[in-house]
């Protein structure tokens, strides 16, 4: 086994090195440059089925799910679909509201974690179309769905995900454009540039692997810290609540993740120099807001760590510690904010002297309730 991980220490490591890879064989076969196209095939979707569409619902667990709150951005924003999120183990119990015009959409690295599985079973049950975005070939939640869309992305073997929550940010937001497309809700120009933009993405996240020892700096000025607080907002807000997920999970530190405009609600009471805040601040139509709230941080003495883009000045100003990353188109950017938070919370919980591949009381796949 230890041959398989080639040159790295951990197989997290390896995996979140494999990002440039896997970010490219999730576009391939699906994304014609020239014509400005995505192609789904194995989704069997029809202009008239994605036309019929009333409401989507993603369903999911853990990390998967925190690709879902992007997707709901994405899906809202360029396919003008409501989107829900809804954790697979609370959907299979609540009675949930789902029609033959519902889509309920689960996403799954495993393709077997029972609460996933159960919450598809619900969306059939009640007449829902039924699809899926997974990475184990052949899995239930591959099976058992009327469409499906293939990660691309390898093995996982790593317990903390990290490639197999890239690719299916990539996957909602070809699924997005698809919809749009086929909805009539994009121009020819609106989608070329859509699709234009996935070319960028594979060297974009080769650019944030190149600079991890900057950030390995960052994890050792935070490795004796008891808590974290993660920030971020708009498509950024689910990055805050994964890059907690990273450090809770392999670090054991407690990390919580809030929408920064809800600090003013509770959390800011909790930061004092001993509470660092990690706040996700790329160019994005949140930008302005995100800055003011690291202000506010940063007036009551927290240690602010910023994940901003190259030349932010006011990023750079503000915090004591920033993750940089290169500028990205804003729809994408949370497949490059969260490479940092992923290095960051491996290099924190390796200088801890953890096993990060083996988290205790942790499973890479749940299959049981
Ligand atoms: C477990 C793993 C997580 C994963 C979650 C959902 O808790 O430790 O990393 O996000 O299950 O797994 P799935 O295979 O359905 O994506």
């Amino acid at each position: 086994v230890a041959a398989e991980k080639g040159e790295y220490r951990h197989f997290m490591q390896k995996e979140i090195h494999e990002q440039v890879r896997s970010l490219t064989d999730t576009l391939a076969g699906r994304v014609d440059f020239d014509e400005g196209r995505i192609h789904l095939d194995t989704l069997n979707l029809t202009a008239e089925k994605a036309r019929k569409i009333e409401k989507i619902i993603v369903t999911a667990c853990g990390t998967a799910a925190h690709a879902g709150m992007v997707g709901k951005v994405l899906i809202e924003r360029i396919a003008k679909i409501p989107v829900e999120v809804d954790i697979a183990s609370e959907f299979r119990y609540r009675d949930p509201l789902v029609n033959p015009n519902t889509v309920v959409l689960a996403i799954s690295q495993s393709g077997e974690t029972a609460d996933t599985l159960a919450a598809m079973e619900e969306a059939r049950k009640k007449g829902a179309m039924l699809w899926s975005i997974v990475n184990a070939i052949g899995s239930q939640a591959m099976r058992l769905a009327d469409g499906c869309i293939s990660m691309q992305v390898g093995p996982e073997i790593g317990v903390a995900s990290t490639k197999a929550f890239t690719a299916p940010l990539v996957d909602l937001y070809m699924l997005a454009v698809l919809l749009g497309d086929l909805r009539g809700e994009l121009s020819a120009t609106e989608r070329k540039r859509l699709v234009a933009d996935l070319s960028l993405i594979p060297d974009l996240a080769g650019k944030c692997l190149d600079r991890e020892e900057e950030v390995k700096k960052v994890a050792y000025a935070l490795k004796d810290t008891h808590n974290a607080l993660y920030l971020g907002r708009g498509i950024n807000m689910p990055i805050a609540y994964e890059g907690a997920l990273k450090l809770k999970e392999i670090s054991y530190i407690h990390a919580e993740a809030y929408p920064a405009g809800e600090m003013k609600h509770g959390p800011i009471a909790l930061v004092d120099k001993n509470m660092p805040v990690i706040a996700i601040t790329p160019r994005d139509p949140w930008y302005d807001k995100m800055i003011s709230q690291v202000e506010q941080v940063k007036a009551r003495g927290g240690i602010v760590v910023v994940v901003a883009t190259d030349g932010d000045e006011k990023a750079r100003e503000l915090a004591d510690y920033v993750l940089w990353i290169p500028e990205t188109p804003w729809l994408l950017s949370p497949v490059i904010t969260v490479i940092p938070l992923q290095i960051l919370a491996y290099h924190i919980a390796t200088l801890r002297g953890l096993d990060v591949d083996q988290p205790r009381n942790l499973a890479k796949s749940v299959t049981v309730e």
